[in-house]
């Protein structure tokens, strides 16, 4: 199939900017002049400095990073920060944990070998459909910092507030980070796996307030510890040289299309395509409660799962790619990124009206 034949719902790694990948592929064997790659080159050198740099302030001028805050560019995906997380802020005490999701419940049992995790609020009761409202959160005193992820990208919810907390707020937005605008002061940790919104996967994006850093436990690997990594400005050790030079150049796509803002008003826009179809039609039921509702990651099912599966066979024949559930829900799953068309969800609304007349009796 060709590109210009497909269009690509992957939830991760997914759809990056085409701007983005034809200057990589123009730049690919020679980087401005440098005779090489930037594969290839050292990242102490000029070359890579320079895109370093920029990438970093492009960054920090798209969410409007407060210098109270660092950026980092760190690996071992979203993951990793499930440990550094605990391992950088509990000092050995407690921590609020919402767990809206398998992510969110994964970085809550990862935190729990580090010390006591208390469960602010859970939406384990109803398959992680909904997202409890702050009335709901039990928020501990001792708590040193208070967890949750944004938007949950199997189940297809987002959080529609901020938490109010007296604990420093952590947050997961690897599946919605460049999608609207955000308040990072009011952050003390934001991170966020690069391979949705904003590059190739190997680089995660990590926003640490500086005044949290300095108190891991004493165990922690040096190459887990905010302190070294602002310490060192994430040269610690050799970073993702290739995935920071692309996060460069989806940035610059970002500005040409409004920034995070042009995002937010394009992104409400293109989910309501297919929340329109959901709501409107008889074989298709969305699986997040509406007031939930993700603009990233849309799930539902027909509640068949062998027509869930001609569904994504059939859409994937007309180039409709990836839209199969996430193996442990199962349905159906459709990711809109900053990168996804408005022309590819058009066209999967039409293919689920089509196959809704042509399937349900
Ligand atoms: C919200 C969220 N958090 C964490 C992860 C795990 O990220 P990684 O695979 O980069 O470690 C994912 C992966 O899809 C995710 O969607």
């Amino acid at each position: 199939m060709k590109r210009e034949e497909t269009f690509n719902f992957s939830a991760g790694p997914s759809v990056l900017p085409r701007e983005a990948l034809e200057r990589a592929g123009r730049e690919i064997l020679n980087y401005n002049g440098s005779g090489m790659s930037v594969m290839e080159m050292s990242h102490r050198s000029a070359f890579f400095q320079e895109i370093f740099d920029e990438t970093k302030a492009k960054l920090r001028a798209a969410l409007s990073v407060p210098d109270s805050h660092a950026i980092l560019f760190l690996q071992g995906g979203a993951s990793a920060q499930f440990s550094m997380v605990p391992l950088n802020l509990m000092e050995g005490g407690a921590a609020d944990y919402a767990v809206t999701g398998n992510f969110s419940a994964i970085a809550a049992r990862e935190a729990a070998k580090y010390g006591t995790v208390h469960i602010a609020a859970t939406s384990q009761d109803d398959n992680f459909s909904y997202i409890p409202p702050q009335s709901a959160l039990t928020l501990s005193p001792e708590a040193r910092y208070f967890h949750y992820c944004a938007n949950n990208t199997i189940y297809g919810t987002a959080w529609n507030y901020v938490p109010q907390t007296a604990s420093p707020l952590v947050c997961d937005m690897s599946s919605e980070i460049l999608s609207r605008p955000v308040d990072v002061s009011k952050y003390g940790v934001i991170y966020a796996g690069a391979q949705k919104n904003m590059a190739p996967a190997g680089v995660t994006v990590v926003i640490v307030d500086k005044a949290l850093a300095g108190r891991e436990a004493a165990y922690t690997p040096l190459v887990m510890s905010y302190k070294t990594m602002i310490d060192k400005d994430s040269m610690y050790n050799t970073p993702p040289c290739w995935c920071i030079y692309m996060l460069g150049l989806t940035l610059d796509w970002l500005q040409s299309q409004g920034g995070v803002a042009g995002m937010q008003e394009i992104k409400r826009e293109r989910a309501a395509l297919l929340y329109d179809v959901i709501d409107n039609s008889a074989l298709y039921k969305g699986c997040a409660r509406p007031e939930a509702r993700s603009d990233m990651n849309v799930t539902f099912r027909t509640g068949d799962a062998d027509l869930d599966a001609q569904f994504a066979k059939e859409a994937q024949a007309k180039g409709l790619m990836n839209l199969k559930g996430h193996r442990s829900v199962g349905g159906l799953r459709a990711s809109l990124y900053n990168a996804q068309s408005m022309e590819g969800v058009r066209a999967l609304a039409a293919f689920m009206k089509g196959f809704e007349r042509e399937h349900h009796v």
